[in-house]
């Protein structure tokens, strides 16, 4: 068996930087990328290239394409005279750059790198996250490839100041960790069961996470039943994966992940047409394993849990059918009207366990909850429910801070009404109006009530059929960013 070729080591992912050279920019076959304004002049390496294509920089900057540019765009010069490269990208942007636009920057960069080498010509501009970006717009998804090849070549960082690299190491690392979390979405689900799903888990426990599997026998003797009857119609075993990184003392934050291998709908089976993208129904535990390997290569400084529910949603003899009804490992009973409505199943146990065992101080979920959730808000930003304003607040900042999309949506106990069982507590469907209110409603039925709580209906941006602002189409591995730089915010020491 053939194994799959591995990106180059200096790839958009591992930069390799260089002091500032000025006569290797010359020399540089492939692609070089530099920074311009229009409004101010031209930077050292710009400058150069410049002057050894008589004038083509200033030219381009000064045309009215250049003009048209928001700032990180960028155009692109083909075959210059006078250097080796076979194009040089001229980028938009200010010498003292947002956040924002270093991000645009960085995207700018990544979409339009290819296999020959790149050299980025830094010189002075800030570089972790606009050196993020460009890793996440260079992605492509090609473990299922007969012949893999890297798609992307060498690059190369040119900077004034080395000591600038160090500090890229952090950027990068989440910058990977979206990379495994899209990986693990874009997974087949026959190649990613709850089986092998669990065995990469277990292997991180190489970063010095703690790792802990809860298998069947495990399951039943807790009483996660609703968890269980997911999955009972599929050969796949659930399980229940467990990831602690303990960077502070103190209660954690627990961070809970719906991990639906593979959602045929159960015996209230799903449409044929579009049923394939399902393998992504494990969205919200791959954020959560890709979120947990981010604060393991960094070491943060927080105390942080993360728990993700596996397990395969099947229709088969054993499987659960309509009508029944379960009981939750909280004692809820609970009324199956659909079994498509499985994630909140699953996550109702899964989120009380992490309550009863860990005590956190505060618990937020992910999952790829509803369709109804993209018919409000599209493939653009994420359904935000809290029972908590601050936590709420904290989290849309910092989503906002690193440009993904996210937006509140409203709880309420009217809605309690919509899901009220005539046999038993609750019923699993309330039915299509207010489709992804309900199922928030239902999972805050598990969430003890002085408990802060955010759960972040991800249906619509975990998978994209479009290129978005960060990656291209696919998975996006949305939620890893925000919830890294929340965990930075509120709850990392010193
Ligand atoms: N996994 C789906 C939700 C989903 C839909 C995710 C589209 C990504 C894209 C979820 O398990 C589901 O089937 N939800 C049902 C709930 C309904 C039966 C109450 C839905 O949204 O239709
Ligand atoms: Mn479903
Ligand atoms: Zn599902």
């Amino acid at each position: 068996m053939s194994s799959p070729t591995p990106n180059p080591v200096t790839g958009p992912l591992s930069p390799e930087f260089v002091p500032f050279d000025i006569d290797a920019i010359a020399a540089h076959s492939g692609h070089v990328v530099v920074f311009a304004d229009a409004n101010s002049g031209l930077p050292r390496a710009a400058r150069r290239i410049d002057k050894l294509t008589r004038g083509a920089v200033s030219r381009a900057v000064a045309s009215a394409d250049f003009a048209a540019l928001e700032q990180g765009g960028a155009l692109t010069l083909n075959w210059p005279t006078g250097l080796q490269a076979a194009r040089v990208q001229v980028v938009r942007l200010a010498s003292r750059a947002d956040r924002a636009s270093l991000r645009k920057a960085g995207l700018s960069i990544g979409k339009a790198l290819g296999k020959s080498p790149a050299l980025i010509c830094a010189d002075a501009t800030a570089l972790p996250d606009m050196l993020q970006a460009v890793a996440l717009r260079a992605y492509q998804y090609q473990a299922q490839k007969s012949d893999p090849k890297p798609d992307f070549g060498p690059v190369t960082v040119m900077l004034r100041d080395m000591d600038k690299a160090a500090k890229c190491a952090d950027a990068l690392a989440l910058a990977r960790a979206v990379h495994l979390t899209r990986d693990l979405v874009n997974a087949p689900a026959n190649v990613l069961t709850t089986t092998s799903f669990a065995t990469r888990i277990s292997d991180m426990q190489a970063l010095g996470l703690k790792v802990e599997i809860l298998e069947e026998d495990d399951l039943h003797r807790l009483g996660l039943r609703a968890m269980l009857a997911v999955g009972q119609g599929s050969d796949s075993p659930s399980k229940l994966a467990i990831l602690h990184w303990q960077g502070a003392q103190g209660a954690p934050l627990a961070i809970v992940g719906k991990g639906v291998m593979f959602d045929t709908g159960g015996v209230s089976i799903k449409p044929a047409v579009g049923m394939e993208e399902m393998t992504m129904d494990m969205g919200g535990a791959a954020v959560t394993v890709g979120l947990m390997q981010a604060l393991a290569e960094r070491k943060a400084r927080a105390n942080v849990v993360g728990l993700v529910g596996l397990v395969e949603n099947m229709p088969d003899g054993r499987a659960q059918r309509p009508g029944d009804v379960v009981r939750s490992m909280k004692g809820d009973m609970i009324e199956v009207i659909n079994t498509d409505a499985e994630g909140r199943m699953v996550l109702a146990d899964v989120l009380w366990y992490a309550q009863d065992r860990f005590a956190p101080r505060a618990v937020i979920d992910l999952a790829t909850l509803t369709g109804a959730i993209i018919i409000a808000l599209g493939h653009d930003k994420a359904g935000v429910f809290s029972n908590n304003d601050a936590l709420a607040n904290a989290f849309l900042k910092a989503a906002d801070h690193v440009g993904e999309g996210a937006w509140r949506m409203p709880l309420g106990a009217g809605y309690d009404k919509l899901i009220t069982s005539r046999i038993a507590d609750v019923k699993n469907s309330g039915g299509r109006p207010a489709g992804s209110i309900t199922a928030a409603q239902f999972l805050q039925r598990f969430i003890k009530p002085d408990t802060p709580w955010v759960h972040l209906d991800i249906a619509g941006v975990a998978l994209t059929k479009t290129d978005s602002a960060h990656a291209p189409k696919g998975a996006s591995g949305w939620g890893v960013l925000a919830l890294d730089a929340l965990i930075r915010a509120e709850f990392e020491d010193g």
